[in-house]
């Protein structure tokens, strides 16, 4: 339950919206005034009148909601009270009745479509695609969690003359032994390779259409060469998504929609959408202020949008979705308004259940370089051992005696390394630094992880068992601290839709911090296991609601936490 919105809702102001008198509801900074409040400042310029009088005037108007105990004006500030022994009564018994695990909501009957990660073939898995398949991946259990039907597709990049020249090249100069040993890297240095040859003998590219027609065609013995790149390719991103906890539905990528264009292109065609530019085919969208969008090659071959378009269209006729989101970086924004333009132009009205989801873009702190071309990358593969190593030291020199040391430097450095990823809002570049993301004390997901593991302790220590018969005696949370802890654990459902509605998992995130830092507090101010059992039993059940939501909103963000560390 979200008082704050339960208060928004009871508040009317001319020319003000809801969403603004939500925004502006805040904790007032002496607690005695009450758990909310709303400053009447800002209204005055729109009302032409005294805070004061504003506050006062609301007052009056205001029917009280049967959550809120009393409302007062005081010098511009509407001031809400709360009973708070309530509050904490119905908030902590609905998070511990949740028990540890919380339950998905009930379906919805809706179904979400999330393409994301969509590697490409025999190319490195590196930091760069963190962030689709971090956001991705967490938007996929959050939706899932919500009682969406969440569907994860992975849209591979399997098809274009880029795997012709690898065929040739593997022709040439591949070895199998090295292949094998070491996969994707090996498949990089020869595309690296073929590219250097080119430059000093031209034919090759020919070469390489060859083979890529042979592909194309399906010629046995070539597309058992390709296909080979692609299971090894896909073994070794598979290491990564088990590390993740990250499955797909589907793994249908481009290669997939070749026999699925011709009705698309056809339907085009006979909308009268489809013009010829210097032998090319495209669609017209100068009306939308933007560059056509390319439909054929001047040799007939389609493009990126070609297979878009057939996948919308596959994946409106198979899954009837909701929505279905592209979790793809900035870069690609021109397209895909292109490619969902394209589809309003053809009439299909789910055109606007297409979103793309973009994000911005990750670096290593040091300016450590991230580009494919050269062939010198960072793969998420090593940054994520590092971090675990580097995790696994800490944990050494703060808990010696911890047994499973590995297991938990696993969760810490991983976590560390995709709450990173998670933290910020989507569309801002990150700088990546391992010590700032493994610091225990700071915004991080060992601060989180930590907290967790401090909660289960305390737990252990007090034997603690959810009783729902046991007798609280609830005015013993009833001071700033508990209420703190219990207005926020009452928001976490409220948090995680509007994760799902703005497609931000950092808000989850940022959620989090704000328990954990409010728990702590409380920790400071109050010993949970005392003589006092009544006071005990109390703060043991608040310490069991944090916990259990810190865990399952960890989850969310794709990171476990560990019970010890
Ligand atoms: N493989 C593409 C890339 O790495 C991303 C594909 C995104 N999905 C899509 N349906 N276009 O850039």
């Amino acid at each position: 339950m979200d008082y704050k919105k339960i208060i928004a809702e009871s508040i009317k102001i001319d020319g003000v919206s809801k969403e603004e008198i939500y925004a502006s509801i805040s904790v007032p900074p002496r607690r005695e005034n009450g758990e909310f409040c709303l400053p009447c400042f800002k209204f005055s310029k729109i009302l032409r009148m005294s805070p004061a009088a504003i506050a006062d005037k609301l007052k009056s108007e205001l029917v009280l909601p049967p959550e809120v105990q009393s409302v007062e004006s005081v010098a511009g500030y509407l001031n809400f009270k709360l009973d708070r022994a309530a509050l904490a009564e119905n908030g902590l018994r609905a998070v511990a009745e949740k028990g540890d695990v919380f339950n998905k909501k009930p379906s919805n009957g809706k179904t979400v479509c999330l393409d994301y990660s969509s590697v490409n073939i025999a190319k490195p898995f590196h930091i760069g695609h963190l962030l689709t398949t971090a956001i991705g991946g967490s938007l996929y259990r959050i939706f899932d969690y919500l009682g969406y039907n969440a569907v994860g597709i992975n849209h591979l990049g399997d098809w274009g003359t880029q795997f012709g020249k690898l065929v040739s090249a593997y022709k040439r100069w591949g070895n199998d032994a090295d292949i094998e040993k070491c996969g994707v890297t090996a498949l990089m240095e020869l595309y690296v390779k073929f590219h250097a040859e080119a430059e000093k003998e031209p034919s090759l590219e020919e070469e390489g259409r060859h083979y890529f027609k042979l592909i194309e065609d399906g010629d046995k013995e070539t597309v058992r060469i390709f296909d080979r790149f692609k299971e090894l390719t896909l073994k070794e991103v598979q290491k990564i998504y088990d590390r993740l906890g990250i499955t797909f539905d589907s793994y249908a990528g481009e290669s997939f929609y070749n026999d699925k264009m011709e009705p698309v292109i056809k339907e085009l065609e006979a909308k009268g959408l489809l013009t010829e530019s210097e032998g090319a085919k495209v669609v017209d969208l100068s009306d939308s202020g933007m560059p056509p969008c390319l439909i054929l090659k001047k040799d007939g071959a389609t493009l990126y949008a070609t297979r878009d378009l057939a996948a919308a269209q596959y994946r409106h006729d198979t899954y009837n979705f909701y929505k279905c989101l592209y979790v793809v970086a900035y870069q690609q924004n021109l397209h895909f308004k292109q490619v969902f333009k394209v589809l309003e132009k053809m009439g299909k009205t789910w055109a606007a259940d297409c979103v793309h989801v973009p994000f911005g873009m990750v670096s290593l702190e040091g300016g450590e370089a991230l580009s494919t071309r050269k062939g010198n990358v960072v793969f998420l593969k090593d940054v994520l051992s590092t971090a675990v190593e580097k995790a696994e030291k800490i944990i050494r020199e703060k808990n010696p005696e911890l047994i499973d040391k590995a297991a938990v430097a696993e969760m810490v450095g991983v976590g560390a390394i995709v709450f990173s990823a998670l933290s910020t809002s989507r569309i801002k570049d990150m700088v990546f630094s391992y010590d700032k993301a493994l610091s225990f004390e700071g915004e991080t997901a060992p601060y989180l992880q930590y907290t967790h593991a401090r909660c289960s302790s305390i737990l252990s220590k007090g034997g603690y068992k959810y009783v729902s018969s046991r007798k609280i005696s609830w005015d013993l949370l009833t001071d700033d601290e508990s209420t703190d802890v219990v207005t926020l654990l009452n928001r976490y459902d409220d948090v995680v839709c509007e994760a799902a509605e703005k497609y931000e998992p950092c808000l989850i995130a940022r959620y989090l911090l704000d328990l954990a830092q409010s728990f702590n507090r409380f920790y400071i101010e109050h010993r949970v296991i005392t003589e006092d059992k009544a006071a005990t039993d109390a703060r043991l059940l608040l310490t069991a609601c944090v916990k259990s939501t810190l865990k399952n909103g960890l989850s969310l963000l794709l990171i476990n936490a560990p019970e010890k560390m």
